[in-house]
């Protein structure tokens, strides 16, 4: 049976040893609890995507769970900054609809323009938003709110703990700024700390 908790072997070293290195870019010590990860997917209108972009993927628990939900048309892309992580990533999925890319979620526009895909249907991130320069916020939102489809979705994990410090307020103010309308899940406690859902559209559809 598939082990659906953390241990600190394989990919919870791998982004222990990132998180040392570049913590307040990795903002884990741990990667996201594989049932987070399914009960996060469950929520998500994927059935009929076609383009579906992950920002920060990480050891790519999510990019497992997502794979096996989408359908087989639909493509993958997978945005992770870490090089030693993106190399782990890119050697364990290697299905045609899956694409790993090495380089920062600012870059969304270029990425998605550079394989001339106009729209994206749902984009999901497990970044740490609240550890960001509020600059580098500011332009990966604009980016994601651009990149989507009129009908899309972006849909994040945030550690529920900083939603009430202040970075999580001024983060919420800017996800207010992009969304008009923004629907919040009760926090996943598999996790320490205790993940969120929040999914955010442009338009109520
Ligand atoms: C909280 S971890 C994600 C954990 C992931 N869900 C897992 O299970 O391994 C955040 C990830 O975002 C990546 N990251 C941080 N800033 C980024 C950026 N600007 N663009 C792309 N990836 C970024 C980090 O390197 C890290 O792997």
């Amino acid at each position: 049976m598939a082990n659906r908790w953390p241990t600190f072997e394989g990919r919870n070293s791998a982004i222990l040893l990132e998180c040392v290195r570049h913590p307040r870019r990795t903002g884990a010590v741990a990667s996201t609890p594989l049932c987070c990860a399914e009960a996060f997917i469950d929520r998500l209108a994927i059935e009929e995507a076609r383009h579906v972009v992950e920002l920060g993927a990480g050891t790519g628990v999510i990019t497992s769970a997502l794979r096996h939900r989408l359908p087989s048309t639909a493509l993958l892309l997978s945005v992770e900054i870490s090089p030693a992580l993106a190399t782990q990533l890119r050697a364990k999925h290697t299905a045609d609809n899956v694409e790993v890319v090495c380089g920062s979620a600012a870059e969304l526009i270029t990425i998605l323009n550079d394989r001339r895909i106009p729209a994206v249907d749902c984009v999901i991130s497990s970044l740490p938003w609240t550890l960001m320069p509020i600059e580098d916020q500011h332009r990966i939102l604009h980016s994601i709110s651009a990149a989507l489809a009129d009908t899309g979705c972006f849909s994040l994990l945030l550690a529920a703990s900083h939603t009430w410090t202040t970075a999580g307020r001024r983060f919420d103010t800017l996800l207010r700024e992009h969304f008009p309308h923004i629907r919040k899940e009760r926090p996943h406690w598999a996790n320490l700390p205790p993940l969120r859902a929040y999914h955010c559209r442009l338009s109520d559809r």
